[in-house]
């Protein structure tokens, strides 16, 4: 399974990026506002952190004016990095007009807002590179969110559809364990739960164990 950060904290980003365990980035308007950063400024380095696909979202509601400002997001990416440009549209019927054109003009999107198989598999077939399931916010509104996952990946199975599934709206590390059981392309992880995935007490222990033994036998 690939390893998507879902952040726009650059110093996150080139923290976890220097771990060699980051296959691409997800951003979103709120992730945006909480880095404190303008968007041309993270624009401007986060390609230069994680050769993989980073997602920026659009905040347009028709097709005409998603397809612009995508067209407008990939204009401001260098060249050499345009390649791993993922537009996210919401999952709406201008969305997915808008995922068509983009998939004509060779543009990756990321369809994000997914709560549904149906969902998903209508965005598939618009022509999405990927679907975002938030499962997080499935779990808050009292339903399970693998179950979604489950269903869509059996979907996807069943006719080789190529559009990738991230598991997002990530919260702990065992909705990562559930998504690669599951055989979920990709999830999309905030850092502080990748974090809690390094960690392990009996780890911390045995280090510090060790250390100390190794100090009765070094001379
Ligand atoms: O990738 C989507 C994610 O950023 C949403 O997460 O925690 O706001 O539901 P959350």
């Amino acid at each position: 399974m690939k390893l998507f950060i879902d952040t726009a904290d650059l110093n996150e980003i080139k923290e976890i990026a220097s771990w060699g365990i980051l296959d691409g980035v997800t951003t979103n308007p709120t992730l945006l506002a909480k880095s404190g950063r303008s968007f041309q400024d993270v624009i401007d380095e986060i390609f230069k952190l994680v050769d993989g696909p980073i997602s920026l979202e659009v905040v347009s509601e028709n097709a005409d004016d998603m397809v612009r400002e995508a067209k407008q997001i990939v204009s401001k990416v260098p060249q050499k990095y345009q390649k791993n440009v993922a537009i996210k549209i919401p999952m709406t019927p201008e969305g997915l007009k808008a995922v068509k054109t983009l998939c004509k003009l060779g543009i990756q999107t990321n369809v994000t807002l997914i709560f549904s198989a149906n969902q998903a598999l209508l965005a598939a077939k618009a022509g999405a590179t990927f679907v975002s399931p938030f499962i997080g916010r499935l779990d808050d509104n009292g339903q399970e969110g693998m179950r979604v996952i489950e269903e869509i990946m059996e979907i996807f199975c069943n006719y080789d559809i190529p559009t990738e599934v991230i598991v997002a709206s990530v919260r702990h590390p065992i909705h990562v364990i559930e998504s690669a059981r599951i055989g979920a392309d990709i999830a999309t992880v905030p850092p502080e739960v990748i974090r809690k995935m390094v960690k392990h007490p009996l780890t911390d222990a045995g280090i510090k164990s060790f250390l100390k033994d190794w100090e009765k036998v070094k001379k």
